[in-house]
């Protein structure tokens, strides 16, 4: 028996991206974002407040990277979460992580986070909701430490965070369940 929990944005797992942009004088500035993904082969959709820095950043630059937040990171995830470069000048610095600029785009790569979605910005969807931003997606660089023997990235190895949107809490991804594509054939 199910019960009506009325109308909320609970989807689960909702990813843990870390949104960096350069600010107007170089800093770097990086927010916590559980509401975008994947939007196409070569794109990704971002829900971005207005007011946000890294709104302006990405209007003004053109371009972001998205990185995976892993477990070891948390704490840092969660400041840049919390935190804003709109009045906290230092906001990345504070975090004591490091950064280097993308080559593909104008945009810095965190360096502790194991894996980054270069983007340029395609265009920003404008509705009542707010700015919904598309990048489209350069490249993609990877730890090798984080790299399976195919070469691809071995998902096991990042110990990546998953954000629950009915609690407001940051869980773990668990073990592998099956292959996708593959389970359901006996059905077929
Ligand atoms: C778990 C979590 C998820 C968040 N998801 C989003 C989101 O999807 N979109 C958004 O606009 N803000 C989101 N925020 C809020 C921003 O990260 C926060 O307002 C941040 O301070 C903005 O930083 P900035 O002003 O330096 O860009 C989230 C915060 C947390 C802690």
């Amino acid at each position: 028996m199910k019960k009506n929990l009325g109308a909320h944005p609970y989807v689960f797992p909702m990813p843990v991206l870390m949104v960096a942009t350069y600010c107007e004088d170089g800093t770097v500035d990086v927010m916590n974002m559980a509401w975008g993904g994947i939007c196409g082969n070569k794109y990704v959709a971002l829900n971005l407040d207005e007011e946000h820095k890294t709104m302006e950043n990405i209007r003004m630059r053109g371009a972001f990277t998205l990185s995976i937040a892993d477990a070891a990171h948390m704490a840092e995830a969660d400041f840049f979460g919390i935190a804003s470069a709109n009045t906290m000048h230092d906001k990345f610095a504070r975090s004591g992580m490091h950064a280097v600029k993308s080559a593909f785009v104008d945009a810095p790569v965190i360096e502790e986070f194991p894996v980054a979605i270069e983007c340029s910005l395609f265009k920003v969807d404008e509705w009542e909701h707010g700015p919904r931003v598309i990048g489209e997606i350069m490249n993609v660089s990877a730890e090798e430490s984080i790299l399976g023997a195919d070469g691809k990235v071995d998902v096991s190895k990042i110990d990546a965070l998953i954000f629950d949107q009915f609690g407001g809490c940051y869980y773990k991804v668990g073990e592998k369940a099956g292959k996708a594509w593959s389970e359901g054939k006996k059905f077929m």
